[in-house]
C-alpha cells in the first residue's frame, strides 16, 4: 500500500495491520515466544512504524523464529520513532529506537538470535502496573 492520503486508506491500513497481526495474537502462550509490540500511533506511522512492522512480520516468519508481533499506541519516546519494545522469553523488555529496517535487521539476528546487545536501547523511564503495586 502506497502513502495514507485518505481516511479510507488509514482503514485499510488498520485492516491490513490487524489481519497480520491477529495470527500472531493468538498463540496461547505468548511468554514462551519473543514478543515485539511497536508503537502505532499517527505519528509513529507518519515516522515509518508501519515498513518497520511489516518487516519484522515478514523477516520473523521467513527467518523461522517464534514471535508475537503487535501494535501498541505512543510508548513515549517520540523523538527516537519508530519504536519496538522487544521481549525475549524469561527476559525484561527492551526498548530499541530509530528502528528501520536496517536496524530491524540487526535486532532479529543479533539480539533475538543471539543475545547480543545492539546500539539503539533506550532507557525505560516507566513502570508497569505490577511494579507499582510492590
Ligand atoms: S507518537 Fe510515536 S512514539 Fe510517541
Amino acid at each position: 500500500m502506497g502513502k495514507v492520503k485518505t481516511l479510507d486508506d488509514l482503514r485499510k491500513l488498520k485492516d491490513e495491520l490487524k489481519s497480520k497481526t491477529s495470527l500472531r495474537d493468538k498463540s496461547e502462550h505468548p511468554e514462551s515466544m519473543v514478543q515485539i509490540k511497536v508503537a502505532m500511533a499517527t505519528c509513529c506511522i507518519a515516522s515509518g512504524s508501519r515498513e518497520t512492522i511489516n518487516y519484522l512480520a515478514d523477516e520473523l516468519e521467513k527467518r523461522n523464529i517464534e514471535a508475537v508481533v503487535t501494535q501498541t499506541g505512543c510508548m513515549g519516546y517520540c523523538y527516537a520513532e519508530p519504536t519496538i519494545e522487544v521481549t525475549l522469553p524469561g527476559k525484561e523488555p527492551i526498548i530499541f529506537g530509530y528502528v528501520d529496517e536496517k536496524k530491524a535487521d540487526e535486532i532479529i539476528e543479533k539480539y533475538i538470535r543471539n543475545g547480543e546487545l545492539v546500539e539503539g536501547i533506550i532507557p525505560m523511564n516507566y513502570k508497569n502496573i505490577e511494579d507499582t503495586t510492590k
